[in-house]
């Protein structure tokens, strides 16, 4: 069968991206231009400053892109674009400058889900077995999936407030850690010990899961102490947060593999590059004799690669958009 390669853009937040994707799993080339030094001066991402920057960028990453792998745009079979969800300005650029190649190149277009992609990064370590349970973690998503099929998602549970990436945010906030939050946490823990005694999310036995009760016990508590001026033990308290949260995200997983059998799991979205989460899934998939996927750390958080694994399978269906496509920030698979 003829080799397909993608052009995948990405540009939902603040990673301007590009890749050529072959054949749904193979990375031809990458390029990944993030702006996280700049929106950390501000303690997160501006949206105005977003979408200017990759207004500046995207050329530039698409002849980095091409150059690096060294084909030619006849070599080109698709142009596969991130369309929703993410910051409405951001995602714009990308997908217009998905549409101008489409137009002048002559080549199909494919709108991708940004949180579906972070699922098809698993395709790029090897291709995902069906029935699979998909735990998605990220910065607008706390979910358990069963997917049957390609682009078959049946929700299991969600979370019921806050997703586990902002709760992570929000507490490195808290503990004076600079954006992203996620990644300096999990350092920071790694210095500390469960010494402070957090309350444990509703212990129920749905697969929705809730973080906003242990995010305000974590902020609540540094308050108080601030206001004592008593020192707070940021290594421990970071420590602490990460066991709880993590543990019910595994105690969930664990429940959902007990119940379907399910023996593929896959993890996705920027909290899967955590290690402790993955070195607890890992075991709980040992146990239950699963076989687990993780994306490697880079495609983990933002990047095109995933978009064109993700593209892939549209691909093959010739599910093409139009050029008149918009943008969104909504989340629902699909
Ligand atoms: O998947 P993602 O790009 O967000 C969405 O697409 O919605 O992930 C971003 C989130 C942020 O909240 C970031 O703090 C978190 O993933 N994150 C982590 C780690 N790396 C990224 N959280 C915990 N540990 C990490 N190592
Ligand atoms: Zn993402």
């Amino acid at each position: 069968m003829k080799n397909v390669n993608i052009l995948a853009i990405e540009s939902s937040c603040d990673e301007t991206s590009m890749a050529i994707i072959r054949n749904g799993c193979e990375v031809v080339s990458l390029t990944i231009l993030t702006q996280m030094d700049t929106h950390a001066q501000f303690g997160g991402v501006v949206p105005e400053i977003a979408s200017r920057m990759h207004t500046e960028n995207i050329t530039m990453v698409l002849d980095e892109t091409l150059k690096k792998s060294g084909l030619t745009k006849d070599e080109i079979d698709a142009v596969a674009v991130t369309y929703a969800p993410g910051l409405l300005g951001s995602l714009l650029v990308g997908l217009e400058c998905a549409k101008a190649i489409a137009f002048t190149w002559n080549k199909p277009l494919i709108k991708v889900n940004h949180t579906i992609g972070h699922i098809y990064a698993n395709n790029l370590v090897k291709k995902m077995q069906f029935p699979l349970l998909a735990l998605i973690v990220s910065g607008g998503h706390t979910d358990m999936v069963i997917m049957k099929d390609d682009y078959k998602f049946e929700i299991l549970g969600s979370t019921l407030d806050d997703s586990i990436g902002e709760v992570y945010d929000k507490v490195a906030r808290v503990l004076g850690l600079k954006y992203p939050g996620g990644p300096n946490v999990e350092k920071m823990a790694l210095n500390g010990s469960c010494t402070y005694n957090l309350p444990k999310p509703v212990n129920d036995n749905t697969y929705n899961f809730s973080f906003s009760g242990l995010k305000s016990a974590v902020i609540n508590l540094v308050h108080n102490e601030e206001q004592r001026n008593n020192q707070i033990r940021k290594e421990d308290l970071a420590c602490s947060f990460q066991t709880i949260a993590v543990d019910e995200l595994t105690r969930k997983v664990e429940l959902a593999l007990k119940n379907t059998g399910i023996k593929n799991m896959i993890v996705a979205g920027g909290v899967s590059a955590n290690k402790y989460l993955r070195n607890q899934i890992q075991e709980l998939c040992n146990k239950y004799n699963v076989d687990l996927t993780v994306p490697n750390l880079v495609y983990c958080t933002d990047n095109a690669a995933m978009i064109g694994a993700a593209a892939y399978p549209l691909y093959l269906k010739k599910e093409f958009s139009k050029l008149d496509i918009n943008a969104s920030s909504q989340s629902q698979l699909h």
